[in-house]
């Protein structure tokens, strides 16, 4: 059991986002208890989502449908239709159902583990957000490296960043690829499967829209000067659509900017890759997937997968890439490209005169 949550679109019923062996099925009863401890035993609709890739454990909702279950306050799910001994009941959220949202873009972040600690480009990426409009960001923390173990507690500090742990190792072989067949382990990625669907659920009624993308991601407008002029402009546009797709694209961090001007001293003993001195943008190989990311209305959205989302109200969109793209620095796709072969891209550029102050304060008020 990972959270549970009333979900208004379906009458009220209790959805539990869980995480469940596949090949062990077995009917599963939900206990659902009230403020004055009165509980009632209901059986469930297991739902297993599809994009499994072959993990034999996958992110599944377990649905809970009962009476006056307006009234539950705490729920668990139970292979027994009685006698239970089980006692770690999850909190049920999102009982009020709100029509303004404390944020207008939250960014979720799906999984932090091992000794990552690339805190330049980390923190470049927060303050980018930031300079977009998003307010709020949450991670999926299982680990990381020492350096930006500082630079979280910060960013915590200071209120933007919600950290949400998730000791996924302590109850599973995670692995840290996306393919059963090539990386093996019990759970696709860390479990982010789970912890994409939770934080679309987290953010139903507290985030007007959620960006789902990795921390080395930025959703880009090219157009507009901030993501709220960029959907602004997509929902009158686009009025039936309610999931937007941004392709991506590679920046390698191989291909450095000719002038050497933000190679700065301050950065120098900072770890990480410094997203300003990568301009350089692969092309696009027609007729390969792109692992594209997504922005959505979270009260449309029902189940979610990485690059698409699995099941929602409302149509689709992908956003052209004039109008917004994402900038994904990292190790190159296309690793025999020459300079020549790339495209220069300066868009982040437009944003130094306020990224760059602001990055060397957060570094510094994380004591890094
Ligand atoms: C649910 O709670 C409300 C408010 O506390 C109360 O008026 C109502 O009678 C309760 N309903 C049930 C079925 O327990
Ligand atoms: C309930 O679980 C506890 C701890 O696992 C165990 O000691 C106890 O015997 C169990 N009780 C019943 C009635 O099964
Ligand atoms: C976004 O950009 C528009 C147009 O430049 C501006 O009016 C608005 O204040 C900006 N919003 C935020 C949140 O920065
Ligand atoms: C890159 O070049 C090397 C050496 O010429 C070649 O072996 C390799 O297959 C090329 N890789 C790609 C992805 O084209």
């Amino acid at each position: 059991m990972v959270s549970a949550f009333i979900d208004h679109r379906l009458d009220g019923v209790i959805r539990v986002i869980s995480i469940i062996k596949r090949n062990s099925l077995q009917p599963l009863y939900c206990v659902y208890c009230n403020a004055k401890e009165v509980c009632k035993t209901v059986h469930t609709d297991v739902q297993i989502h599809e994009d499994h890739f072959g993990f034999p454990f996958h992110v599944s909702d377990v649905i809970c449908k009962g009476k006056h279950m307006q009234n539950a306050t705490h729920v668990l799910i139970s292979t027994k239709d009685s006698d239970n001994n089980v006692t770690e009941y999850l909190p049920i959220k999102n009982r009020v159902q709100l029509n303004t949202f404390k944020y207008d873009f939250t960014v979720c972040i799906s999984t932090l583990f091992g000794n990552y600690n690339n805190v330049l480009q980390f923190a470049q990426a927060i303050e980018m957000y930031k300079l977009l409009g998003v307010q709020h960001v949450v991670i999926y923390k299982t680990s990381c490296g020492p350096d930006l173990e500082k630079l979280l507690k910060h960013y915590e500090t200071e209120g933007m960043m919600e950290i949400v742990s998730w000791p996924i190792e302590q109850f599973l072989n995670p692995s840290s690829g996306w393919n059963f067949q090539q990386h093996k382990g019990d759970v696709h990625y860390y479990g982010q499967l789970a912890t994409l669907n939770e934080c679309i659920y987290r953010h139903m009624y507290q985030s007007k829209y959620v960006l789902l993308n990795d921390i080395d991601e930025i959703i880009m407008p090219y157009k507009h000067d901030n993501l709220s002029s960029l959907m602004k402009y997509l929902e009158s546009a686009h009025p039936r659509e309610s999931v937007f797709i941004f392709e991506s694209h590679v920046f390698p961090k191989t291909q450095f900017e000719e002038s050497g001007k933000f190679k700065r001293a301050e950065w120098k003993n900072i770890p990480g890759v410094n997203i300003m001195e990568h301009i350089y943008r692969e092309p696009n190989p027609k007729n390969t997937y792109n692992p594209t990311k997504m922005i959505v209305n979270p009260r449309n959205v029902l189940q979610t997968s990485v690059h698409s989302s699995l099941k929602n109200y409302g149509y689709f969109h992908r956003v052209e890439f004039h109008v917004s793209r994402m900038i994904h620095v990292r190790e190159p796709m296309e690793v025999n490209l020459t300079k020549e072969e790339l495209f220069v891209d300066k868009r982040i550029w437009d944003f130094e005169q306020k990224l760059i102050p602001n990055v060397d304060r957060a570094l510094k008020l994380s004591g890094l």
